[in-house]
């Protein structure tokens, strides 16, 4: 179903306005406050958050906004159809070190459904959009995901959770059984990059738990529109509010499942 086109270029018009937030702190002395013992937050988090509120409050009142900074918001807790779900900074702990991989996140679910995805990286200027049933693209262009089949010949990219502290036994474990069997491994620090990696054919595929909704609600569908398959680690169908999760380029689907149960029966 083709939706209301103001949906896609708010969408657009709020990750670019993020970028310009992002570029003003990026590598200035910006306050950088924890949320936990390894979790940050920055200035830039908080303003572009407040400014994607605004936007959205204006445009479309009735529409529910949830983000990593301030939850949602309040007067939202009634069912909303359409449901705005950020990550305003995603990758902070990049940002706070002055390194330049990290993005914004923005995805519409309308109806339980994500129908609008967006995410951009201000530094290497890359727009990864999407809309249900049209597609994905780069930079405007159309895009892929990789025809890798061979696990030997992928390469993949996986995350830690802050909570990587406490429970990081099965991580380290299926992490292990990958380096043993792909061609290499990434850690870049940014889920919602690394999906988009995912949905442009770079990586072949991802695996993360303990995420979050905004981490991944537009990475999904972009990697779904580019012609790529999500799951649980199980392989049941993706819950973006189910923390965990299996991105791919459809073809190595199956060997990633198989190598994270196979890990999950021995532990
Ligand atoms: C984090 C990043 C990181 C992933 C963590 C996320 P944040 O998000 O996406 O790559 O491993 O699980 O929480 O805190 O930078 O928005
Ligand atoms: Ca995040
Ligand atoms: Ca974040």
């Amino acid at each position: 179903m083709a939706h209301d086109p103001l949906f896609l270029s708010t969408a657009i018009e709020a990750a670019i306005s993020a970028g310009r937030i992002h570029r003003k702190y990026f590598r200035q002395d910006v306050l950088v406050q924890k949320k936990g013992p390894i979790d940050l937050v920055t200035a830039a988090d908080l303003e572009v958050e407040r400014e994607f509120r605004a936007l959205i409050i204006d445009r479309f009142p009735a529409h529910v906004v949830l983000g990593e900074e301030q939850g949602t918001s309040a007067g939202d807790r009634r069912p909303a159809s359409h449901r705005w779900i950020i990550d305003p900074v995603d990758g902070t702990t990049n940002f706070a070190h002055g390194i330049a991989l990290f993005c914004v996140s923005i995805a519409l679910e309308i109806d339980g459904q994500i129908e609008i995805g967006v995410v951009y990286d201000p530094m290497a200027d890359e727009l990864f959009s999407a809309e249900r049933g049209q597609g994905a693209r780069l930079n405007g262009a159309p895009m892929r995901v990789s025809e890798n089949s061979q696990l030997i010949d992928a390469l993949l990219c996986t995350g830690f959770p802050y909570s990587v502290h406490l429970e990081r036994r099965e991580m380290v474990e299926v992490f292990a059984a990958f380096l043993g069997q792909a061609q290499a491994i990434r850690r870049l620090g940014s889920a919602a990059l690394d999906l988009c990696y995912v949905a442009a054919g770079r990586f072949d595929g991802f695996w993360e738990q303990s995420l979050h909704p905004w981490d991944m609600a537009a990475g999904v569908l972009l990697i779904e529109e580019a012609g790529g398959r999500v799951s649980r680690y199980g392989n049941e169908p993706l819950d973006i509010y189910g923390r965990e999760l299996v991105a791919s380029n459809g073809l190595l689907h199956s060997s990633m499942v198989e190598a994270i149960q196979s890990v999950q029966r021995a532990v």
